[in-house]
């Protein structure tokens, strides 16, 4: 029998369409679950819509419609954008589904049951928006609410409460007996701290509108819908009617959300399972925000992105491999349309759709499109042969870790050494020799062989591309058990009439990003002139510019040079050469072992005939230089903003 893995995304507020930033959590959550099916998992994958509470009903009534009516339209958005997105759900669940109503209301009567909700009155104040209590404490000088900065709203009800205080213990008791139930790390701290200060009971209904669930035993009252909303983690499986389909699934293997609503997950949620006895989800990872020019993106601040606008221009995939490789999962990034820009044309244009290019069309021209049978070794195919090992091995961990950017640099780091491959073996010349022409049949069987591997790691996240360079180099499908060398069969045609990945011309391309509320487009223009004025570079520029920590392993001078030095240095996974106008200012020795400051996608070049793959950071006057290093320990590799 398959393991199950099971995992969710956060349901989506329906007071506003789909943007970058929503779409952000339902990608990576799709990239998990193929990850996982890849891997051999019965996976259910289960995302929808949050439809009631006072925010959602405010959106129906200005738009003069029945909440219902408006919740229908909207979350048909979502499903359809989902669809385009050709993300891979297994369910779509609503709140106003009656097999999930029904569900909250069995749920809230088992909290009632067991003594863990009480009748009293709530005064305090509350941020629509957000759909958060708070109280005066909490509130930030002006009276607005501490996570989004709104206005809040004063609120006295009568309301219930979830005796959320009785919990606070055994929930520490989780926290620390359990460090992997929270991720990442730092995320966890902070919600250990508030566990520290004490959780206060919880209000969990509300009497002053009704688009909500009604409680069964007092239906004056609606469910409040935080409380609503998480339980569409096991009403999606059925609880409590089918439990067969209950007890398969439950516990959720993890429940990704964003860093604004880990409180409601990593707290509420599982004090709620212990009220009514249910195992807890094995994980909640809470990732960061997208950015565009630092703010959060969303409707309100006026800079969403229309995810479909993006996926017209760039096509899904590209858009995935952006989003996974620039942003590193769990922190805020920023979206840059420039850096969507650079990732297509150097890492898909460049690296892999040309190796895919070059290899198809030697074997077309040395070949006749055939894939060879592998013939006699060359003397770079253990270094070949070593580093896909090493690769599978490391991207898997990276995976498993959730580690997305790591895992395809790793797989880069296979696409480049294989373009190198060729210009190592040198086809071209075995070719004239009828001798070397077992060579030539293992370097044409080993370069496409690469591709495939390269194809199947990078499906879950390129699933488009996978299945498109599977189908150029005859590949039927492909799963994880597959993942080893020598798995390409031999015999297939071959084919690659036109570039997997289309060049963007940077200089006719018209971007599609438009910062959507005008007074911010007037101060970015504003600025733009100023940059001409004072004759400096703007942020997009500066943003183009890569710039890394690198770990100094060897240093020499190079002979004959009295200025340069050569090093070698590690950046993250990836080994480079650097030569630098140092050696009057520096031994060789002193750097070993330094982190220094790379700017690491300067264009290769060479120094008195050494190649220099980068440059690195130094601050000069008339007397000195000295190497800018960091402050405080940090991984080489780490990226410089
Ligand atoms: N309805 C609640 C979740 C209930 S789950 C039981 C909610 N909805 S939301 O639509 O406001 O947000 C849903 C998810 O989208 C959250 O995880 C949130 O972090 C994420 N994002 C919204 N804007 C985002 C960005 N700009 N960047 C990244 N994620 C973003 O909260």
């Amino acid at each position: 029998m398959k393991p199950k893995y099971y995992l969710t995304t956060p349901i989506y507020y329906l007071n506003a369409e789909p943007h970058i930033g929503t779409t952000y959590t339902t990608i990576v959550a799709d990239v998990i679950a193929r990850y996982k099916r890849m891997l051999g998992y019965e996976v259910f994958f289960l995302t929808g819509t949050d439809e009631h509470g006072q925010k959602v009903m405010n959106k129906a009534k200005d738009l003069n419609l029945d909440p219902q009516e408006y919740c229908d339209m909207v979350s048909g958005k979502f499903k359809s954008l989902w669809k385009d997105l050709n993300l891979s759900y297994d369910y779509f669940v609503r709140t106003t589904d009656e097999s999930h109503m029904k569900t909250v209301k069995y749920f809230i009567n088992k909290m009632i049951e067991n003594g863990d909700v009480y009748k009293g009155k709530y005064e305090g104040w509350y941020c629509i928006p957000c759909e958060t209590f708070w109280t005066e404490e909490d509130l930030k000088d002006n009276k607005t609410c501490p996570d989004c900065g709104k206005e809040v709203k004063w609120v006295s009800e009568e309301n219930y409460f979830f005796k959320l205080s009785k919990y606070n213990a055994p929930l520490k008791k989780l926290f620390r007996e359990n460090p992997e139930f929270m991720q990442p790390t730092f995320r966890r701290n902070e919600m250990l701290n508030i566990l520290e200060s004490g959780l206060r009971d919880l209000s969990i209904t509300r009497t002053s509108f009704d688009w909500g669930v009604p409680l069964e035993s007092d239906p004056e009252h609606v469910v409040y819908v935080w409380v609503d909303a998480l339980l569409n983690y096991i009403s999606a499986i059925g609880y409590p009617d089918d439990s067969e389909k209950f007890d398969k699934y439950w516990p959720a293997q993890l429940h990704l959300i964003g860093k604004e609503i880990n409180r409601f997950h990593s707290l509420i949620w599982p004090a709620m399972l212990m009220s009514v006895g249910l195992p807890l989800p094995e994980k909640v990872f809470a990732h960061g925000w997208l950015t565009v020019n630092g703010e959060k993106i969303s409707k309100s601040t006026g800079n969403a992105i229309d995810p479909r606008i993006l996926i017209k221009t760039y096509g899904n995939d590209p858009i995935r491999y952006y989003l996974l490789k620039d942003i590193q999962f769990g922190r805020d990034g920023d979206f840059s349309e420039d850096n969507l820009i650079n990732r297509i044309n150097s890492d898909l244009a460049n690296d892999l759709g040309n190796l895919l290019h070059r290899t198809v069309a030697m074997i077309k021209k040395y070949n006749g499109g055939k894939i060879p049978e592998k013939g006699t070794p060359t003397e770079h195919d253990e270094k070949l042969y070593d580093l896909i090992e090493k690769t599978i091995t490391n991207y898997k961990k990276e995976m498993d870790e959730l580690k997305f950017s790591n895992a395809l640099e790793t797989i880069w780091e296979l696409v480049r050494f294989d373009n190198k491959y060729i210009d190592l073996t040198e086809p071209w010349k075995l070719e004239k020799n009828d001798e070397y022409k077992g060579m030539l049949d293992t370097v044409l069987y080993n370069l496409l062989d690469v591709i495939r591997l390269v194809s199947l790691m990078i499906e879950p996240i390129m699933p488009e591309t996978s299945q498109e360079i599977f189908k150029r180099i005859g590949v039927e499908d492909g799963t994880f058990s597959d993942l080893s060398t020598g798995k390409l069969e031999s015999g297939k045609n071959v084919y690659s009439d036109i570039p997997l990945f289309p060049r963007i011309d940077v200089k006719k391309h018209k971007k599609v990003i438009k910062m959507k509320d005008d007074t911010v487009k007037e101060e970015k223009i504003d600025k733009e002139e100023k940059v001409d004025e004072e004759n400096v570079v703007g942020i997009d520029d500066f943003k183009k510019l890569q710039f890394r920590v690198a770990l100094v392993k060897s240093a020499e001078n190079i002979k004959g040079s009295e200025k340069l030095m050569k090093l070698k240095v590690q950046i993250g996974d990836e080994e480079r050469q650097i030569v630098a106008g140092i050696a009057k200012h520096y031994r060789p020795e002193e750097l070993v072992d330094k982190k220094i400051i790379v700017f690491a996608n300067l264009k290769k070049t060479k120094l008195f005939g050494v190649e220099s793959q980068g440059m690195l950071l130094a601050a000069k006057n008339e007397k000195t230089l000295k190497v800018l290093t960091v402050d405080g320990d940090i991984d080489s590799g780490s990226v410089i903003s």
